[in-house]
């Protein structure tokens, strides 16, 4: 099997749904984690992957911090990368050492709402629809070629964690479901 790495900064509710798939296509081989308090770290050890936890704020600039992620993902052979909630922007260092191999989830139809708390700017918008995003990462934020999308309905009564929870299970169903259709 291939190996690919998850990158987290939160919860982890979608790396779980990952390493939960039956017969997933890829084996999780790494956690990358830049927030040392982060629960994804416990469900990773858990689940017995590997992690690799820094705090960017120990590093010079992110080139010198990547420098250090790239070493830890050849080390495990790593050939795809997984963004679930990596609230951080790719840069070059990683994007060149793994060109077409870096996804991201987002919870919105983008363009529509990229960046933080794209749930509550589509509650707080009023919109009737919202959605779920998998694309291809590049230097922008949650920009990138777009490999699936799926729509979310927002109705009247909704409170945002109604909303929240429609959206989360749509993409713990939906990154699974890429990633076997991307590996396969
Ligand atoms: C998910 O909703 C993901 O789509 C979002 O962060 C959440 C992480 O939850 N990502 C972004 O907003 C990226 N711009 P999780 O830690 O429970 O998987």
């Amino acid at each position: 099997k291939v190996k690919a790495a998850v990158f987290a900064s939160g919860t982890g509710s979608n790396f779980e749904a990952i390493i939960e798939e039956k017969d997933l296509a890829c084996e999780i081989a790494l956690l990358v984690c830049d927030q040392p308090a982060a629960t994804v770290i416990q469900k990773a050890n858990r689940y017995h992957v590997p992690t690799f936890v820094f705090q960017p704020k120990q590093f010079t600039n992110k080139l010198s911090f990547e420098t250090e992620i790239v070493k830890k993902l050849k080390k495990h052979n790593i050939t795809w990368i997984f963004l679930a909630g990596y609230m951080r922007l790719i840069g070059p260092t990683l994007l060149n050492a793994y060109e077409g191999k870096i996804i991201n989830i987002h919870p919105s139809l983008l363009p529509e709402f990229p960046g933080l708390d794209a749930i509550g700017q589509a509650y707080r918008a009023k919109v009737k629809k919202t959605g779920v995003t998998i694309h291809y990462v590049d230097e922008g934020m949650d920009t990138g070629p777009i490999i699936a999308q799926e729509e979310v309905p927002i109705f009247p009564e909704d409170s945002l964690e109604q909303l929240e929870n429609r959206i989360h299970e749509v993409e713990h169903r939906l990154y699974p479901q890429v990633i076997q259709s991307l590996i396969k």
